[in-house]
């Protein structure tokens, strides 16, 4: 059984172990440091397992650039978010080009792992956020996360030399090394990846069963790095998966693996860097739906899917599923997409995000034609608990 090649061709391995990574560590005690976020541990580690291949490092210049305005990386490989590391002006003037550095986290110390500098670069950001967000706005969480850091980047190879350890749910992170493997184990061919940062609503089940049709199975990814404060954690989340998978999915059929990156509400753009890193797990197929990765009003309800027109299947290698809106229709008595109903807007039961996050809040469940009531009771207890704390 062959397995769907990674994005580039090749599984990156920046992981150094044993004898070698004890010397480095040493090595690392005496140089430059550069103070790293944990959102920064964690592009470093995905880049570290594979999960961002072809990238082994923080984007150099030429890449950033290119990223930015074409979508690919200078070697015209697809790619369109910048994964970059930025430094202040203080920490550059420790660096030379074709040196080394250790990336320290800010808030434990721990060497996380070095970096080769190859380029160190001024960018302008605002561009960046209008070209990758769409908007320079600075209510929007991408954007504002983007203007909180330094301008000034660092691009080079990467070595990991410690892993960020998970507080809870050790038992659902996987690399991709793992996730192809298992997937193997299982004899599914056919894999269909679903990028959440929700509890999963009846719609999103409706999709990703439709999905499930016509695959082998489904591998649930949830991603559990930061998001903005007012979406539901992913601690909450996870409880909110596991009943859902206990009592809805079939256990021979489902995967359930988190996605330990930081979600950057870069919609359409993110759709594509999500379906990339899905392949690189090994997912054969890759579901996007209405506003994917979006938020508030700042891209169309089917962008998420049109940029993918701007590349041939093969640059893209994963095999994209579109869906449509979908919603509990009362007339159909299910659930239903524009394509399979052919009743009036009155007749569907559509909630917003906001809405059902306000209900659950206030201990209410949502329709169980919204949500299945034991995922709503997951949440309004989730809620509660974390109300209190
Ligand atoms: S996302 O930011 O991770 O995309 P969310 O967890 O809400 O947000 O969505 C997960 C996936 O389900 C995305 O592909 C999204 O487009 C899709 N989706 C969410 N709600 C719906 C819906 N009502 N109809 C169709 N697709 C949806």
């Amino acid at each position: 059984m062959t397995a769907i090649l990674p994005h580039g061709g090749t599984l990156v391995n920046r992981l150094s172990e044993g004898a070698e990574r004890e010397e480095l560590l040493r090595k690392a005690a005496d140089l430059p440091r550069i103070a790293v976020s944990s959102w920064a541990v964690s592009d470093l580690d995905l880049i570290g397992v594979g999960a961002f291949s072809p990238l082994t490092g923080f984007l150099n210049e030429e890449d950033y650039r290119s990223v930015v305005n074409e979508m690919r990386l200078a070697d015209g490989t697809v790619w369109s978010i910048p994964i970059t590391l930025s430094v202040t002006e203080e920490e550059r003037e420790s660096l030379s080009i074709g040196g080394h550095a250790a990336l320290v986290g800010q808030s434990d110390g721990i060497i996380y792992g070095l970096i080769e500098v190859q380029s160190i670069y001024s960018v302008d950001q605002q561009e960046e956020a209008r070209k990758v967000f769409k908007t320079d706005d600075p209510e929007h969480p991408g954007v504002k996360k983007l203007s909180e850091r330094s301008p000034l980047y660092v691009g080079g190879p990467v070595t990991v030399l410690n892993r960020p350890s998970p507080e809870r749910f050790q038992e659902f992170y996987f690399d991709p090394s793992e996730t192809r493997r298992i997937f193997a184990e299982k004899g599914w061919r056919t894999v269909v990846g679903f990028q959440t940062r929700n509890p999963v609503h009846r719609a999103h089940e409706y999709i990703q069963k439709s999905a499930m049709e016509i695959v082998d199975a489904l591998f649930l990814n949830p991603l559990v790095g930061e998001t903005k404060s007012d979406d539901v954690p992913a601690d909450i989340r996870m409880n909110s998966y596991l009943v859902l998978l206990e009592n809805y999915y079939p256990q021979n059929r489902a995967f359930l693996g988190v996605f330990p990156a930081a979600m950057r509400y870069a919609g359409p753009r993110e759709a594509i860097f999500h379906a990339l890193v899905r392949k690189n797990y090994g997912c054969t197929h890759f579901i996007v739906g209405r506003d994917h990765a979006g938020v508030g009003d700042y891209y169309g309800t089917y962008e998420a899917q049109e940029i993918f027109s701007n590349f041939t299947p093969e640059e893209i290698g994963i095999t994209t599923l579109f869906f449509e809106h979908s919603f509990f229709c009362l007339k159909c008595g299910s659930m239903a997409t524009s394509k399979t109903c052919p009743h009036g807007k009155e007749h569907h039961l559509t909630l917003s995000g906001t809405k059902v996050r306000a209900l659950l809040r206030d201990g209410q469940c949502p329709p169980p034609e919204f949500t299945r009531p034991q995922v709503a009771e997951v949440l309004i207890n989730g809620m509660s608990k974390q109300a209190v704390q």
